[in-house]
């Protein structure tokens, strides 16, 4: 199907739920057990199996977008330096010195030819290669080949760079992605611009991600800020094995049942969002402005950090578009820290209390249903 048929039949799933007040279900409600939001040791071995040992988009592209541009980022407990070398490839690399461990970068972004070690001058390429050590003659022998910073399994699709965080293991990016990341192309990432980018602090992962995956709770708890344009608790839903692509209607399509479709504008009326396993959401696309979520968790169940990045079409210019980007930046943030995050925390704050034993998932919440489900499978595995 070319994209303008995918669009237009996006939108008359969406227009059909909205005239039925119905939406895309899952077969049956389903039960999860509160040890899967709670138990330090099955958070452990989740974390580790799934965020250490799949594949995950740390950056966009864009972040660094020309040779020699780097970004250092601390990915739960792994030192992450990504650097795109002088022959445009992006590489990424454990973000310690090979003599004995030293930070090489501090967290943040720049451009550099050569990186140099903060604690005896031992400098870096941008292909990780030891090209120099300071006082050689009076160190000794040191077989430069052996000791290029340590690589990551890097690869670059549709905008965004993947990395695998345990050394030594690859993957293949093609295999991963499968057919999603012709979704993902649509998103054409790499054309946009950074507007503004932070780091939230959040409740634990799956209460996190959770609220990610569903419309559910948009006119209940969003209703002042992104549930204003959206209609709660209608949901189009179609899966990629384990990503997934949502589609929101915006309150616009009731504006559907006078248009014949042949006039329809897919991109005014509904709001997709690509969901890929296990921590990036990228939200909003259609329009001006896209907001692209990556959530880590954090040492311990009941934190997570979301990387939050506000993306314009075009850099505005003008007073009036600076106005729109803000306000539209603004409004996201509100969304998740002041209502999502904030009704996390309270979740969080309980699930030791005994008043759940388990969570249910509602039929209306299918993405939710499958996000854990893919986690089983992964644990399984
Ligand atoms: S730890 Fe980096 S040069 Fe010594
Ligand atoms: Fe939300």
């Amino acid at each position: 199907m070319n994209r303008r048929d995918e669009m237009h039949s996006l939108t008359r799933r969406a227009f059909a739920h909205f005239k039925n007040g119905t939406t895309d279900q899952a077969e049956a409600t389903m039960s999860m057990p509160i040890e899967a939001y709670a138990d330090p040791g099955r958070y452990r071995r989740e974390v580790n199996r799934i965020f250490l040992h799949l594949p995950l988009a740390l950056a966009l592209s864009i972040e660094i977008p020309a040779a020699g541009n780097y970004r250092a980022m601390q990915v739960l407990d792994v030192p992450v330096l990504l650097i795109r070398g002088t022959d445009g490839k992006a590489r990424a690399f454990l973000n310690a010195c090979r003599h004995r461990g030293a930070r090489l970068c501090d967290p943040g972004a720049g451009s550099a030819r050569v990186f140099t070690c903060p604690y005896h001058a031992w400098a870096y390429n941008d292909r990780g290669a030891l090209v120099s050590r300071y006082a050689a003659d009076t160190f000794g022998d040191v077989d430069h080949a052996t000791h290029g910073l340590t690589e990551l399994a890097c690869a670059e699709r549709a905008g965004l760079v993947w990395v695998l965080l345990t050394p030594g293991e690859t993957f293949q990016i093609d295999e991963w992605l499968g057919e999603f990341v012709h979704e993902l192309e649509t998103l054409q990432l790499g054309q946009w611009s950074i507007f503004e980018q932070r780091e939230l602090p959040g409740p634990g992962w799956k209460v996190a991600l959770d609220g990610y995956l569903e419309a559910y709770h948009h006119n209940s708890l969003h209703g002042k800020t992104v549930g204003k344009h959206t209609v709660g608790n209608l949901l189009v839903l179609d899966t990629y094995g384990p990503h997934q692509r949502l589609a929101f209607g915006r309150r616009s399509l009731g504006e559907l049942a006078d248009t014949p479709e042949s006039e329809w504008d897919p991109e005014k009326h509904i709001r997709l969002i690509h969901s890929t396993f296990p921590n990036l959401s990228i939200s909003g696309i259609l329009g001006d402005h896209c907001l692209v979520s990556q959530i880590f968790p954090g040492a311990t169940a009941d934190v997570t950090t979301t990387r939050q990045t506000v993306l314009v079409h075009t850099p505005p210019t003008t007073a009036e578009a600076r106005a729109a980007s803000e306000m539209f930046s603004a409004m996201v943030l509100q969304a998740v820290q002041d209502e999502d995050y904030k009704v996390g925390a309270t979740i969080q704050g309980g699930i030791h209390t005994g008043a759940n034993k388990a969570f249910v998932y509602g039929r209306n919440e299918p993405a939710v249903q499958n996000y854990h489900r893919t986690i089983a499978r992964f644990m399984r595995d």
